[in-house]
């Protein structure tokens, strides 16, 4: 499996692999696809972090993280957001996501980035370092359960003094 920046012509690929991955799954508003179509419109969007895991020549699973600030007062700490991560269903549960997930990670360590939050599985995220942001005294602005909304340290320490309200790009919201 090759794992590579995804570039301009992946779109469509991304576009369908999105559309089916999120067709079944039950807390997804299935527009996802519009969503990464926004983003990467957006200032938010960080082309080295929209990523593409391909076997035999098929776009098989996607991930992106875009910029994001953690706002306290007037302090911003930038950080990441992760979303979405997806496999085609037909390639789930083999790794995939898992090594999506971390090549991202690395990839946005070495771009200097020091931490992502995300909303997902309480069961999935844990399993690549991500914490409850409330143990960081992190809040995300939607009506979810606490339990899905966490947080991970890609540098060690680096959200230690860190809390506030995550601000996302207005392109979650449109
Ligand atoms: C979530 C997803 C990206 C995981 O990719 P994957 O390649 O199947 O995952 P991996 O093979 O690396 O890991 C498998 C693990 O993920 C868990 N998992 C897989 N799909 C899951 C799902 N839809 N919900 C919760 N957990 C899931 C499995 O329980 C498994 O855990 P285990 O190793 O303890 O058995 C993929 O299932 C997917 O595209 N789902 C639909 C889209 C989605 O929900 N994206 C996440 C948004 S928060």
């Amino acid at each position: 499996m090759i794992i590579r920046r995804e570039e301009p012509k992946d779109y469509p690929i991304v576009f369908t692999l999105l559309e089916a991955a999120f067709r079944d799954e039950m807390h997804s508003d299935h527009k996802e696809q519009f969503l990464v179509e926004r983003l990467r419109k957006s200032q938010a969007f960080v082309n080295e972090l929209s990523i593409v895991a391909e076997q035999d020549g098929e776009i098989v699973g996607y991930i992106l993280l875009t910029e994001i600030d953690i706002q306290q007062n007037e302090e911003l700490t930038p950080s990441l957001a992760l979303a979405p991560v997806a496999v085609l269903p037909t390639h789930q549960y083999k790794g995939i996501g898992g090594q999506l997930i971390e090549y991202a990670h690395n990839k946005a360590r070495s771009l200097g980035y020091q931490s992502v939050v995300v909303l997902g599985h309480e069961t999935y995220y844990p399993k690549f370092g991500y914490q409850p942001a409330e143990n960081f005294g992190i809040r995300f602005p939607f009506d979810v359960p606490a339990e899905n909304c966490m947080v991970l340290e890609l540098v060690p320490g680096s959200l230690k003094n860190v809390k506030g309200l995550v601000r996302y790009s207005p392109a979650f919201f449109e």
